[in-house]
């Protein structure tokens, strides 16, 4: 039996960038879409373009660099706006205009000062707009879980009839709760789109620490895109962690029976990468790729881990790509290997900064016996300057 597939949306790039501590250079957005592509997800959303030069130009170059993946351009419901991301995208082999509004009457009272009329108008002429200027569109209702549901499905009615092939129900807040989510979802699916080729994305934020579970719900419900940045990083407590949902769905098959297009081996390469890149790493207890996420301390799960990994280990460290060093770093490995072994990481360092990192290194590896990457790594963020930057 085939089975219905998930597609991944990452929004690392736009609205993980656009959060305290993440912005990237152009070369180094360029370097995070290579590594997404090999990671395998389907839509790398790539910026903003109307929002600043440099996002226009990340755009535009990320459209030009990948050939698998489909980019995406988020712009407001706006005309302006539209013609902007559609231009950055002009080099791309797959496009997206993602174009979005609020819903909420919070959002459409003080933010936007529209009535309900005038944003169902600009949704209509933003759709119809976007759908000769790329090869898809994605309509996003802001803040979709705090509106009026009759409202909510009215403005989606009319952005799927307008052409909008995707839409998407954030939880803009983290407010949702995951059985409220799966509702409003299902809600959505029936009186929205029915038989019609059209499909439903979420897109949830972690302030009550819930995007993984909220997004879990809503495939459950028949959401069939799932919106999420790597390590989890976005605005305020950050989106929906892909490493998250994408492990829960290959650990618990038995209960989400969904493919997707990820290479999993390829997850903890991208969660370093990115590390090397913006302000901040991951917490050491952060599922999937902390530094402790498969490290067992007490004496009774090292005794069970040893007769037989499954008794505390629900997947390995290598199904996320965390490899034990081929190549054993030790306290007798020189500054060479140490450095070669972070290059292939991602990190490239000055000589004094490489003077610190051995010194602190060769005192690591006299505690502990096998050092694993993400030892090295956590060796670098927890330099004294890395918590400068990371403040
Ligand atoms: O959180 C949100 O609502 C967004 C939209 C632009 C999709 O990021
Ligand atoms: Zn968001």
């Amino acid at each position: 039996m085939t089975q219905e597939k998930i597609r991944i949306f990452d929004t690392t790039l736009r609205d993980g960038e656009q959060s305290p501590g993440c912005s990237m250079h152009l070369d180094e957005k360029i370097k995070m879409a290579r590594q997404l592509e090999q990671l395998g997800v389907d839509i790398i959303e790539a910026g903003f373009p109307i929002a600043s030069e440099g996002d226009f130009n990340a755009v535009r170059a990320v459209s030009a660099e990948c050939q698998n993946a489909t980019i995406a351009a988020l712009c407001r419901t706006v005309e302006g706006d539209i013609y902007r991301a559609a231009e950055a995208l002009k080099g791309a082999k797959h496009s997206r205009i993602h174009t979005f509004v609020a819903t909420s009457d919070i959002h459409l009272e003080y933010k936007l000062k529209k009535t309900r009329a005038e944003v169902l108008a600009m949704t209509r002429n933003a759709v119809r707009t976007a759908k000769g200027l790329a090869d898809e569109v994605e309509f996003s209702a802001e803040d979709a879980t705090r509106s009026d549901v009759d409202f909510l499905c009215e403005i989606f009615g009319v952005a799927v009839e307008e052409g909008a092939t995707t839409i998407n129900v954030p939880d803009t807040v983290g407010y949702t709760l995951p059985t409220e989510y799966s509702g409003l979802i299902r809600t959505v699916k029936e009186r929205v789109v029915g038989d019609r080729d059209v499909t439903i994305s979420v897109h949830c934020h972690n302030d009550l620490g819930l995007a993984v579970a909220n997004s879990l719900a809503a495939v459950e419900a028949g959401a069939r895109q799932v919106e999420c940045t790597i390590n989890g990083i976005g605005e305020r407590a950050g989106n929906a962690s892909l490493e998250e949902f994408v492990m829960a769905c290959v650990v618990r098959a038995d209960r989400m029976p969904f493919a997707n297009n990820i290479d999993t081996t390829e997850i903890y390469r991208t969660s370093s990468l990115l590390t090397s890149i913006i302000s901040f790493g991951v917490q050491p207890n952060k599922a999937i790729v902390g530094r402790n996420a498969f490290a067992h301390e007490a004496g009774i799960h090292q005794h069970g881990v040893l007769s037989n990994p499954l008794c505390y280990e629900i997947m390995t460290p290598e199904s996320v790509g965390i490899m034990k060093n081929d190549i054993v770093l030790g306290k007798h490995s020189g500054r060479h290997a140490l450095t070669a072994r972070y290059e292939e990481l991602g990190f490239t360092f000055g000589q004094d900064e490489i003077a610190d990192i051995y010194t602190r290194f060769v005192a690591l590896a006299d505690k502990k016996k096998n050092i694993y990457e993400q030892d090295l790594i956590a060796i670098v963020n927890e330099r004294p300057q890395a918590q400068l930057y990371a403040a």
